[in-house]
């Protein structure tokens, strides 16, 4: 019997050579040093979940695949790793902020060079070609910064993010409604082989938190978690699973 994906990589992320590895990238990148360090085992759980619940451990190794934001490019690495020949990547330059870092890290990883893509609510985009499996993973592709404002002593900015005086970061962010989720199904259906999935998390997923208030999202989210779909569990990262929902694009085969 082919072994489970999740069982790969909770062996991977949990061996001590995969922490030695992520301790010497943690050594090259002084900005992204701490979110690096986050990429343990427990990280990773809620990816082997949602990809033993497409039985992933039985998707032909060569098949065309998009990690959609991949940030690091671990999953691109892990992919590689357990033997998948054609693995492609992504990642936003725009929403990055240190690029140098980032390709410090895909160099190290020697990944395929993630490409450059920032995706804006309603407009179209371009991929270089059409792939079978597409991952948008814990993505915060999802969140409308343009439609937030602070107002603080007369002065109206774009500040999202404040530091409170315990010391922790507070975000603050609108996020897509159904019209723009369809408008982006119709874009990214189209570099879809028939038969091909996007699976897409949107992180945090607020959705289930505010459920009167997206009522009409949670309907359209619905027909889409229903084959393959798996309700992830809680992790020491996510304490509520309910912001680790996700969903599935299919192209009709
Ligand atoms: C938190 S990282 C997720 C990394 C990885 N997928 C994972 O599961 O750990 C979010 C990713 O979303 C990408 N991203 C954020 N906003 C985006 C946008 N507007 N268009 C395209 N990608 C975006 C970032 O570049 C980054 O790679």
């Amino acid at each position: 019997m082919t072994t489970k994906i999740s069982t790969h990589i909770h062996n991977l992320t949990s061996s001590p050579s995969m922490a030695n590895m992520i301790k010497h990238v943690q050594s090259l990148v002084p900005v992204h040093h701490n979110y690096i360090g986050s990429n343990d085992s427990e990280y990773w759980r809620t990816h082997g979940e949602i990809l033993d619940a497409l039985d992933f451990h039985l998707v032909d190794k060569n098949s065309s695949i998009l990690d959609f934001g991949t940030q690091f490019g671990f999953l691109p690495w892990m992919l590689k790793e357990f033997g998948f020949t054609n693995v492609h990547s992504c990642n936003s330059m725009d929403e990055a902020g240190t690029h140098d870092e980032l390709n410090t890290v895909w160099n190290f990883l020697d990944i395929k060079t993630p490409f450059d893509l920032t995706v804006m609510p309603n407009i179209p985009f371009t991929l270089p070609q059409k792939y079978d499996i597409i991952f948008v993973f814990k993505s915060n592709m999802f969140w409308l910064l343009n439609d937030v404002f602070c107002y603080k002593r007369g002065e109206i900015t774009k500040n999202w993010q404040v530091t409170d005086d315990k010391g922790e970061v507070n975000t603050f962010f609108s996020v897509y409604n159904k019209s723009q989720y369809e408008y982006f199904e119709n874009n990214i259906k189209k570099f879809l082989n028939p038969g091909g999935i996007a699976v897409v998390q949107p992180d945090p997923f607020v959705y289930n938190t505010f459920p009167e208030r997206f009522s009409e999202e949670k309907k359209w989210f619905s027909e889409r978690q229903q084959i393959g779909y798996v309700k992830v569990s809680a992790t020491q990262h996510y304490p509520n699973n309910e912001n680790s929902d996700y969903f599935i694009i299919r192209k009709d085969g």
